[in-house]
C-alpha cells in the first residue's frame, strides 16, 4: 500500500548527542545505535574540547549572510514571483534530484556544528548541551526528508503535485532545527520557500539558509527575508501565490494568520502545557530526573517542556521523590552558554507578564519547594522554580508560561490525574512514569496529547522515531507530524489523471 511504501526506513544519521533526552530503553527499530545515544561523558568531553577550540575563531559566526530586509510591498511581490517562477524547475527536478541536494545540505549543516552552536548560544542563549543535539536534529531532518522526497512521484496511480510556494515562519526556541526542518520538508516536496526567521534568532536562521544555499539549493527557490514593517507580514501570509504556511509558534499567532486569510493552508505547531504523571509503581528516581530535565532543559522554553508534574496517590507522601526532585532541580548549573558546563541558560527576554508572575508570585494554597531567584540584573537569568500545591483549575494548572517554573499537583488516582491533563486546552507532549502495564494502557488510551512518552523525558523527539506534533490547541491546520512519513503529504496534493484532465 502507499503507506507501507512511505514507511521505508532510512538509516540513522547524525544523532551524535541526545544526552538529556536519550531514550531509556534500547530502541527496537532501525535507529538502534546505542553508542550514539548513550549519555557518555567521554563523547561529551570530546565535543566540549572541539567547540571551545573553535568558537573564538569561528569565521562564519562573525560573517553571516544577512536576510534581505523588505520595506516595500513591491519588493516582496518580486521575491514571491521569482520564487514561484524558479520553483517550477525545482519541482521538475524530481524527488531523487532534490534528495541529492538535501543530503548534501545535511552534510554541510553537520560540518558547521560548532558554528551553529556558537550562533545559537550567542544570539539566543542556548547552552551548548542543547545546541549540540539541535544541530543533529537539523541534520536528521535533511537526510530523512531527502529520502521521503524519493517516495513522492506516483503512488497508486495518483500524481503528487507540490505546493508552489511555502512560507516558513519559525520560532526562536529551536532557532536552527525548526527552520531547517520546515524548510527542508517544503523543499523536499518540491515547493519553493520564503523563510522569515524569528526576530530574536535572525543570525541562526540565516546561517541555516546559507548552509542550504551552499549545498546547492538555488537562492531564488529559497528566499530569506526580514520584514521591515509589521504590515508586510500580513501581505506575505495572505499573498495569493502562497499555498502553504508552516508556522511554529503561539496559538494566537496561528489565529492571527487565519484572520489574514480564512482559507489559509496552514501547518501550525502551536502552544503546549505539558504534564508528566508519576504513579506509585514508577521508578521514582528516574521519574524525578526525567521531570527535571524536561522542565528545565533550555530554561523551560521548549514547546515540549514539562510544565506540571502530577503525583498520584502515595507518591505525594514520598519523601524520596520530593527530595530527588528538589535536589536534581537545585543542583542544575545555571549560567550563560559561554560557560560550557551551563545546563540552564538565560530566558530569551527579561521575564515579564505571566512568566514574571509565575516566577515571583504564589497563588492560593501554593508554596515554593524551590523559589526561583533572579541571578543578575538582566532579568533573563533565573534559577529554577518548583511550586507545590497547585490547585485544579488554577492559572498554573492551565496556562503556558514558557520558562523555568514547574508546578506540582496531586491526584488520588491515575484516572483523576488524566482528567487534570485533559482539562488543559493544549495537547502537545505528555508523559507517564509507571511500571504497571495496565496503568500504561489506560493512559495511552485516554490522555489527549500528540506525543506520548512512557518512562522517559517528554522533550527531544527524534526524527522518524518520534514524529512530532500536537492535538487540540497545540496544532492548527493540517495536523501531520514533523519528522514523520506523512509530513510531505501536507505540502502538496495528489491528483489522479481524471482530476488533472
Ligand atoms: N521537537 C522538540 C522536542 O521534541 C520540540 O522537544
Amino acid at each position: 500500500s502507499s503507506l507501507a511504501k512511505l514507511d521505508d526506513t532510512v538509516p540513522p544519521t547524525n544523532r551524535v548527542q541526545d544526552r538529556n533526552d536519550a531514550p531509556l530503553e534500547a530502541p527496537t527499530d532501525s535507529f538502534e545505535n546505542t553508542a550514539d545515544t548513550d549519555p557518555s561523558l567521554v563523547a561529551n568531553q570530546a565535543w566540549g574540547k572541539e567547540i571551545l577550540a573553535r568558537i573564538p575563531g569561528s569565521v562564519l559566526g562573525n560573517d553571516i549572510v544577512k536576510a534581505t530586509t523588505i520595506t516595500e510591498v513591491e519588493e516582496l511581490n518580486t521575491i514571491i514571483s521569482t520564487a514561484v517562477e524558479h520553483g517550477k524547475a525545482w519541482a521538475q527536478m524530481g524527488g531523487a534530484g532534490r534528495a541529492a541536494i538535501l543530503h548534501r545540505a545535511g552534510d554541510v549543516l553537520a560540518g558547521r556544528r560548532a558554528e551553529l552552536m556558537e550562533v545559537m548560544a550567542s544570539e539566543t542563549g542556548k547552552t551548548l548541551d542543547q545546541g549540540d543535539p539541535e544541530v543533529s536534529e537539523a541534520v536528521d531532518f535533511a537526510h530523512y526528508y531527502a529520502e521521503r522526497a524519493k517516495d513522492l512521484a506516483t503512488i497508486d496511480g495518483a500524481i503528487y503535485v507540490p505546493a508552489k510556494l511555502t512560507v516558513v515562519t519559525p520560532p526562536w526556541n529551536f532557532p536552527v532545527a525548526i527552520p531547517a526542518g520546515s524548510t527542508l520538508a517544503a523543499l523536499a516536496a518540491g515547493s519553493a520557500v520564503v523563510i522569515k526567521p524569528a526576530r530574536q534568532a535572525q543570525r541562526c536562521g540565516s546561517m541555516m539558509v546559507q548552509a542550504l544555499w551552499d549545498a546547492g539549493v538555488p537562492r531564488e527557490v529559497l528566499a530569506l527575508v526580514q520584514l521591515g514593517e509589521r504590515e508586510l507580514g500580513k501581505t506575505l501570509i495572505s499573498h495569493p501565490a502562497v499555498d502553504r504556511v508552516i508556522l511554529t509558534g503561539g496559538y494566537e499567532t496561528a489565529e492571527l494568520f487565519r484572520s489574514f486569510r480564512s482559507d489559509l493552508p496552514l501547518l501550525a505547531e502551536t502552544s503546549g502545557k505539558n504534564v508528566v504523571i508519576v504513579t506509585p509503581s514508577a521508578d521514582l528516581d528516574l521519574a524525578a530526573k526525567d521531570v527535571v530535565q524536561s522542565a528545565f532543559g533550555h530554561a523551560g522554553q521548549k514547546c515540549s517542556a514539562a510544565s506540571l508534574v502530577i503525583m498520584v496517590g502515595s507518591v505525594s507522601k514520598s519523601a524520596r521523590f520530593h527530595n530527588q526532585l528538589i535536589d536534581a532541580a537545585s543542583s542544575l548549573s545555571v549560567g550563560y552558554p559561554e560557560t560550557a558546563t551551563s545546563q540552564m541558560g538565560p530566558i530569551i527576554e527579561p521575564a515579564a507578564g505571566k512568566l514574571h508572575k509565575a516566577l515571583t508570585t504564589l497563588d492560593a494554597g501554593e508554596s515554593w519547594a524551590i523559589e526561583p531567584r533572579q541571578l543578575d540584573s538582566t532579568g533573563k537569568l533565573w534559577s529554577p522554580g518548583v511550586r507545590t500545591g497547585v490547585a485544579a483549575g488554577s492559572t498554573v494548572h492551565l496556562t503556558e508560561f514558557f520558562g523555568p517554573v514547574l508546578g506540582v499537583m496531586e491526584a488520588a488516582t491515575l484516572e483523576d490525574a488524566i482528567s487534570l491533563v485533559n482539562r488543559i486546552d493544549y495537547g502537545l507532549t505528555s508523559g507517564l512514569h509507571s511500571l504497571d502495564s495496565a496503568e500504561i494502557g489506560l493512559w495511552l488510551d485516554t490522555v489527549q496529547a500528540g506525543n506520548l512518552y512512557v518512562n522517559r523525558g517528554i522533550t527531544g523527539a527524534i526524527v522518524q522515531r518520534q514524529p512530532f506534533g500536537g492535538w487540540k490547541k497545540s496544532a492548527v491546520g493540517a495536523g501531520t507530524k514533523a519528522g514523520g512519513p506523512n509530513y510531505l503529504m501536507g505540502l502538496g496534493s495528489w491528483e489522479t489523471a481524471e482530476s488533472t484532465a
